[in-house]
């Protein structure tokens, strides 16, 4: 069996936020005074040369800027970040190019620049439309603001986005989350992700846990019945969070999911590259600190770490994405991807079966509902012992279940 090297993505992390929410662990952070926006284009377009050899030749097949909040950067930065890198990298005609924007940060004018820059999908973290939910949330806006966005966002001529929402969240009852999805649907997004709120290690919120978080069951209640209502308004769900209209599923994301290969620029991105001379799978990580990563772009001293994914552990790291999915994978794919053959994995995929999480069609293994809900202990079934000493690697590396919350959040 021979690893055959699947499509390629561009992520692209842009730092900043106007101020940082009490929940979130992503490598974000206050940006205060004038931001340096044109060096970060410099060392961001530093980095994707430095990384270029790992990609010679190949097409990007989707770009996500993703952050932090991207919408902070003015359009011309992100025209000439994209103009600059598809004259590195070959973009495939109708390539997915996504933004993440902050409701906050909507400035008139500026969605059509996005747009003429190349962009052509949005994401936007709304989180809820409940005005008490965003101040507990600590969000720097609020439901009006979130639509008025959206609705720029539409006049701009953007007709493929995404709404971010959360739900459990302090003091929601399940009709404010029926409620926010009704709303959001008023909008016409093409897709819906639906997150539990999750409380972070080292955050706000996991040192001072906010009042009247529902618990599991509630939770559990909230999830199954906005996964109705998502459904009855024509949003299928094909991944844990993420719903969309027919033919409108995030491209970007779904190559992670199905362990596709991603260059990774910016300050702490994580790539994943399959190199096939070399029949191996390559891991980057960058440095995580801003101020770090604009002195070293470009140079060795930007790189975080690098990671080889041995033979042995490549199932485990199939596993944690691609059963994420609904519709799960082909054996082919596994096989293609990972460079094993599908004997590799057929103890482990019978016991999964015979626990009632998998199912197995000819070529295709699919999770069931309940595998659905235990996705933690069906991955574990694939998780080898191979010998590696944890404490020698970065944290931002090998921690893959936290890594890949954090790619998938994306
Ligand atoms: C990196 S954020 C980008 C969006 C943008 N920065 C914003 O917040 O408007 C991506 C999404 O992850 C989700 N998220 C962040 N922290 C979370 C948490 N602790 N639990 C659940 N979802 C979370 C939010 O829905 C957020 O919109
Ligand atoms: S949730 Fe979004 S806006 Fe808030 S700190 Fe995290 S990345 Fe920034």
């Amino acid at each position: 069996m021979s690893l055959t090297t699947p499509p390629l993505s561009l992520y692209v992390h842009l730092p900043w936020c106007v101020r940082k929410c009490p929940y979130c662990d992503f490598n974000s952070h206050e940006g205060r005074g004038a931001l340096p926006f044109d060096t970060y284009i410099d060392a961001l377009l530093a980095d994707l040369d430095y990384d270029l050899p790992l990609a010679w030749g190949r097409n990007v097949h989707s770009v996500f800027f993703g952050g932090g909040t991207p919408s902070l950067f003015p359009p011309e930065y992100i025209d000439r970040f994209l103009q600059q890198a598809s004259s590195r990298l070959r973009f495939v005609p109708g390539c997915e190019i996504t933004l993440e924007t902050n409701p906050g940060t909507a400035e008139h004018g500026r969605f059509e620049l996005y747009r003429q820059a190349g962009v052509n999908r949005l994401s936007f973290g709304i989180q809820s439309f409940d005005d008490g939910c965003l101040k507990r949330l600590g969000r720097i806006h609020d439901s009006g603001e979130a639509e008025a966005a959206v609705k720029l966002a539409q006049d701009a001529g953007f007709d493929n986005f995404n709404l971010d929402l959360m739900y459990a969240l302090p003091q929601q009852t399940l009709a404010m989350a029926e409620h926010d999805l009704e709303l959001a649907f008023a909008l016409q997004p093409t897709h819906v992700s639906h997150y539990q709120l999750t409380l972070e290690p080292n955050t706000v919120f996991a040192a001072r846990p906010p009042q009247g978080i529902p618990d599991d069951d509630a939770s559990w209640d909230m999830q199954e019945h906005c996964q109705g209502l998502l459904a009855a308004a024509g949003y299928a769900q094909y991944e844990v969070s993420a719903y969309a209209q027919p033919g409108r599923q995030c491209l970007h994301n779904l190559n992670y999911w199905q362990y596709g290969d991603y260059l990774g620029i910016g300050a702490g991105a994580h790539g994943k590259l399959t190199l096939g001379a070399e029949q191996t799978v390559l891991r980057r990580w960058k440095t995580k600190h801003p101020t770090q990563y604009l002195v070293q772009a470009g140079h060795a001293g930007a790189i975080g770490g690098d990671d080889r994914v041995e033979p042995a552990r490549r199932p485990f790291e199939y596993m944690l994405n691609a059963l994420r999915l609904v519709e799960g994978f082909s054996l082919a794919a596994f096989e293609a991807r990972t460079g094993l053959a599908r004997s590799a994995i057929a103890a482990q995929l019978d016991a999964a079966t015979a626990q009632g999480w998998l199912e197995v069609d000819g070529d295709r293994v699919r999770p069931t509902e309940l595998g659905r809900r235990f996705t933690n202990d069906v991955v574990e079934l694939f998780l080898v012992d191979d010998g590696s000493d944890d404490a020698n690697v970065d944290p931002a590396g090998p921690n893959l279940a936290q890594r890949v919350m954090v790619d998938h959040a994306k």
